[in-house]
């Protein structure tokens, strides 16, 4: 008899962006003149920039001749792009990352949480509260997390690590002893950054107890500010206890077309065994490669031309997070992030959970957003809107929030 995963029982609800989702489209049904502007899953708007275009097209034709025709892709992904990476995103800034370190894949969310797979199923995770759900929810999957505690909104046996106003969004080194810590910077949800002095001092404690950093770096094209790390790597002995994960989705528009890559270090190693072989062990057992029309549209990201025109993109998404940010601290909220990350973190007004305001600023405001304790307990009383949405749209949900 075939029985089933009891760990997925755990997980309380649908995924959050899922549950937004159907919110919205119930909504919309039911109001169908309303004119909803979505500020809430962070996806991009802006068409793919034309270098990539170019790319992709060049490399469409190649596919349908015969001479340069390519069947399944290097289940690592191929050499001109592990080699751009480790080139541009590394070398060129002082890491000592080398192509056979990069896996490329279909983009940061699976890797993030597939990566566990590798790991014991007794290691003990811990996580920034809030958090991108991914992180915990593949734990939940995997059964190294106890039961959900629907009152404390926590599973058991993971360490949550507050981030909070207090701390500036910045979670404290944590007393248990956790094996797996999941970081994120720029953060998803609260748009908080990390100064270099301050990483380091993670990646101190990790070489010193063991653990491995799990950093999901997606968000380290709309770094802005000096002195915050673009990789964990520029922090010395990273390459020893720490994976990182990046992404196409936001740094160029790649949400639709998926592509990403995780970098895991030779010197990585865990109970004596190198951690990168286990990763190249799974990557080539479960996945056949990342589309080559998709591997070169990647590649094209990094020429001069393809770099100058994701930058603008960049920045154009950053010109929505100033008019967000300063919009909603003129009506009054009290507003962080949208300095370093395209998302700005809020204060719910008055005593409003996370959910009450999501339905008040759908039902009187038309605009949806992401209820902060949708990412973890201390992400209630607050709410996320993203800087990924087109110009007009933005102006227009910020008046209409200021005018509530
Ligand atoms: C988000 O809104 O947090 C992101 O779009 C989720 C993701 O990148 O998977």
């Amino acid at each position: 008899m075939a029985t089933l995963n009891h760990n997925y029982e755990k997980l309380p609800g649908s995924y959050l962006f899922s549950t937004v989702g159907k919110k919205v489209r119930k909504y919309e049904t039911e109001h169908p003149g309303a004119k909803v502007i979505r500020l809430g899953i962070g996806d991009v708007t802006q068409p793919i920039a034309p270098e990539i275009i170019t790319a992709l097209h060049k490399a469409v034709d190649e596919m349908g001749r015969e001479e340069s025709f390519r069947g399944y892709a290097p289940d690592l992904g191929y050499g001109f792009l592990r080699e751009t990476i480790a080139e541009k995103d590394y070398r060129d800034h002082g890491c000592k990352v080398s192509a056979d370190e990069i896996f490329v894949s279909d983009g940061a969310k699976g890797d993030c949480g597939n990566i566990q797979e590798i790991f014991g199923t007794d290691n003990v995770i811990a996580v920034q509260d809030p958090v991108y759900p991914v992180y915990v929810d593949s734990n939940v999957m995997a059964g190294r997390t106890g039961k959900y505690d629907a009152v404390r909104q926590m599973f058991e046996g993971v360490v949550y690590m507050p981030c909070t106003r207090e701390n500036g969004f910045l979670p404290e080194l944590p007393k248990e002893d956790p094996d797996l810590i999941y970081l994120c910077f720029p953060n998803n949800p609260t748009g908080a950054a990390m100064k270099k002095e301050q990483l380091q001092k993670w990646v101190d404690y990790a070489v010193s107890h063991k653990a491995v950093i799990l950093f999901d770096a997606a968000y380290e094209a709309y770094i802005r500010e000096p002195g915050v790390p673009h990789s964990i790597y520029e922090c010395e002995g990273a390459k020893e206890c720490a994976i990182e994960f990046r992404s196409f989705s936001k740094t160029a528009g790649f949400t639709g077309l998926r592509l990403g890559f995780t970098v895991v270090p030779k010197e990585l190693r865990t109970e004596g065994v190198s951690v990168r072989d286990l990763w190249a062990r799974r990557h080539g057992t479960k996945y056949n490669g990342a589309p080559y029309i998709i591997q070169r549209a990647g590649e094209a990201v990094y020429s001069e031309s393809g770099q100058k025109q994701i930058r603008d993109q960049i920045s154009w998404y950053m010109g929505n997070a100033g008019i967000i940010s300063e919009g909603l601290k003129k009506a009054g909220y009290e507003v962080s992030g949208g300095v370093n990350a395209p998302y700005i973190w809020m204060k719910t007004p008055g005593d409003m959970t996370s959910w009450e305001f999501f339905d008040y600023l759908l039902e009187k405001a038309n605009v949806v957003g992401t209820p902060g304790s949708g990412f973890g307990p201390h992400g209630e009383h607050y709410f996320r809107l993203t800087a990924f949405g087109n110009r007009e749209n933005t102006i227009e949900a910020i008046s209409r929030i200021q005018a509530l």
